[in-house]
């Protein structure tokens, strides 16, 4: 699976209604008033009685949001909004033409029925705990440390003393300093940012908060149309230079739109869509240099392929280079190549397209030393499978052109049909190995460059930068399709730090082609022959429970001489370097009261962020009601005492 959401496949309650609407729809290029519809139901009865928000969907939206009309974004993604943004966009947004005709309370009705909550609750701005005096105040003195999700542009995510002020030796010392708790959230995957003396980040109802570092009370706050779990990115700038006058952040939500947003007042820059595939994804943070920011594309297209009716799949993954200042596009380059076209049948009748898929869902390695850009690709969604997927590719900065690209596994084409084991799903089955881990570039102590990369195939692989070509290769986990290596290594010198998920159960080996005992837990690796320097196990303290499981999905991050790793069971724990001993361990999986007076409660570390350290701090977030593993809503602040 791509990691991304999915929710049950819809009913096909629907979809004579779809299809009926299907070819009018299609005559019908543009999404103008003159193209449409005859008075329907809905709104005529309006004044008499309120149309339930799922008449109105499906009378008045169901026709284009379920795959009747290109670009129109799939329900599922609709469900995937909050309320008020859906409420907007009829009212004042994009779909003001769409709503022609229906009533005020049909309106809110329908972004009830898509958004699953109330207006008013959706609406509702955390203001009770907005700062005041000097934890108003932006620091224009401390610029972002280390730019980027990856702590710096080899995405070695190691942070140095002089920048995390934490090392090994202290952190027992740690103590939990604030909590913040997400509303209206079941998970929490955006990587915190800490700069200007605030915590920028993002959240799953669309909120992006700016809250003061020392106290955590809120600076402001900006509301992104969908879930926002990309890592917030920011223009860097020299400490003790000045700086920009108008310093900016980055980052893309669940509809696949990039934003620029002030990091001073939270004000809009711009806001760009970034792909024209109505199932397109962005959730891993683009990559800052020079002027441009590189945006990784992914797409949920992969679950839509769970309706067996879904003519699967037209999805291409991407990276799509953007104009920092402007958000104008300046290249856009396919993982596959060509457009897909039809290849086949399914037994049901549904159209095959293909080559599909080999998404990005993984933060670019910058290499600027050789103008180039390496990302790994995950699986083709339908078949058949190509040589684009589960692959390691290399992009000029300059024009996106790809200079290699080498596949890891072939012939891995799955999509969720495979779960459902419908017609929809393609005949290779899996095992769907995604490369979900942004890799690493290094020198090694013998001079020569590697890239580093992990798979959900639990495989770790060192290759030259210049052609991809083989350096080492080391099975570390037995993998599944939440890894293996799910989200993200670290290094520090010449030690890799390879965390592994390997769930436990049959959902997580996915079409069981991922075999053999599981090794969740951290390992060191030599970085330059791949040896094993040692493996701890993570034990089992789930005893049983639901969703929990013992191994690593969440990005590592290092500090000198340990790492530290969020689990899926709700600990968080740091190795030590040299043995891989447990040196200290906090339990995230409990209720926490939080700043801003919200419930907060821990569960799994996961999904897409890791642990940041800064300034003498440890933030996590824990929290992942999704796939399969614990929910909860909160950032977790920890210092020394
Ligand atoms: C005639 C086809 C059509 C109909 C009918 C339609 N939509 Fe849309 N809708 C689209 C397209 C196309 C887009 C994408 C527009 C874009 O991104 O440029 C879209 C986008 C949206 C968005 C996303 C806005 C955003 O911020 O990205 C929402 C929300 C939405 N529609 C809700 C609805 C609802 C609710 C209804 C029914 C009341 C509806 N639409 C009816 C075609 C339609």
């Amino acid at each position: 699976m791509n990691d991304s959401h999915h929710r049950s496949p819809r009913s096909s309650v629907t979809s004579n209604t779809v299809s009926a609407w299907r070819a009018k729809l299609f005559l019908c290029l543009s999404l103008t008033a003159s193209c449409f519809f005859p008075a329907l139901a809905v709104a005529a009865d309006a004044a008499a009685t309120p149309p339930t928000g799922e008449q109105v969907y499906l009378e008045r939206c169901a026709q284009c949001h379920e795959g009747g009309v290109p670009k129109a974004p799939h329900k599922m993604f609709l469900q995937m909004m909050a309320t008020d943004a859906i409420h907007d966009a009829l009212s004042t947004g994009i779909m003001q033409q769409q709503a022609t005709g229906l009533s005020a309370a049909a309106r809110v009705a329908v972004a009830e029925y898509l958004g699953g909550q109330s207006l008013a609750d959706s609406q509702a701005k955390p203001e009770a705990q907005r700062c005041s005096g000097p934890a108003a105040k932006f620091d224009l003195n401390s610029p972002p440390a280390k730019a980027g999700w990856g702590m710096d542009r080899q995405n070695r995510r190691f942070v140095p003393a002089e920048i995390g002020g934490l090392a090994a030796a202290d952190l027992p010392k740690l103590k939990l300093k604030w909590a913040f708790g997400y509303p209206k959230a079941q998970r929490a995957r955006s990587q915190p940012l800490v700069a200007l003396g605030a915590v920028y980040v993002g959240s799953q109802d669309g909120t992006v908060h700016a809250l003061d570092f020392a106290t955590g009370c809120t600076r402001w706050t900006f509301r992104a149309s969908a879930e926002v779990r990309t890592a917030i990115q920011m223009d860097g700038w020299v400490a003790g230079t000045p700086a920009p006058a108008r310093p900016l952040l980055y980052f893309g939500d669940l509809m696949a739109r990039v934003y620029a947003v002030d990091a001073l007042t939270g004000e809009l820059v711009w806001k760009t869509k970034v792909d024209d595939h109505p199932n397109a994804t962005v959730t891993a943070a683009p990559v800052l240099y020079d002027g441009r920011l590189y945006v990784p594309v992914s797409s949920l297209e992969v679950s839509s392929a769970g309706d067996p009716k879904y003519a699967c799949c037209t999805f291409r993954g991407s990276i799509h280079a953007l104009d920092a200042k402007t958000g104008a596009t300046i290249w856009q380059s396919y993982t596959i190549p060509a457009a897909p076209s039809q290849t086949g049948t399914t037994s049901v009748g549904t159209a095959i397209l293909g080559p599909s898929g080999a998404p990005i869902w993984n933060t670019p390695v910058l290499d600027t030393k050789r103008g180039v850009l390496y990302a790994g690709t995950g699986e083709n969604y339908s078949s058949p499978a190509d040589d684009r997927s589960d692959a390691l590719l290399a992009f000029r900065l300059t024009d996106g052109k790809v200079l290699w690209a080498r596949q890891k596994t072939s012939g891995d084409a799955w999509n969720v049909g495979c779960m459902l084991q419908n017609a929809n799903c393609p005949k290779e089955e899996g095992p769907d190995v995604d490369f979900g881990a942004a890799s690493i570039l290094t020198t090694l102590p013998d001079g020569t460059d590697v890239l580093l990369a992990g798979q959900k195939s639990g495989d770790v692989y060192a290759v030259r930068p210049e052609d991809g070509s083989f350096v080492w290769h080391r099975k570390v986990g037995r993998g599944g399709i939440q890894g293996g290596v799910h989200f993200g290594m670290a290094l520090d010198g010449n030690t890799l730090y390879v965390p592994i998920s390997d769930m436990t159960g049959e959902e997580a080996e996915g079409t069981n082609k991922n075999k053999g005992p599981p090794r969740a837990g951290m390992h060191a690796l030599n970085a330059t022959t791949g040896e094993v320097l040692w493996s701890t196990l993570a034990d089992d303290r789930c005893h049983g429970l639901q969703y929990c499981e013992p191994g690593i999905s969440a990005a590592v991050t290092a500090i000198p001489g340990a790492v530290i790793a969020g689990h899926m069971d709700g600990r968080l724990r740091a190795y030590e370097q040299a043995t891989g001993k447990v040196l200290w361990e906090t339990e995230t999986r409990q209720p926490f009261a939080t700043v801003n007076g919200v419930a907060g409660m821990g569960g799994s570390m996961g999904g897409g962020s890791g642990p940041v350290v800064q300034q003498g701090h440890l933030l996590v977030n824990s929290g992942y009601g999704l796939y399969f593993h614990l929910p909860g809503n909160v950032l977790l602040v920890y210092a020394p005492e």
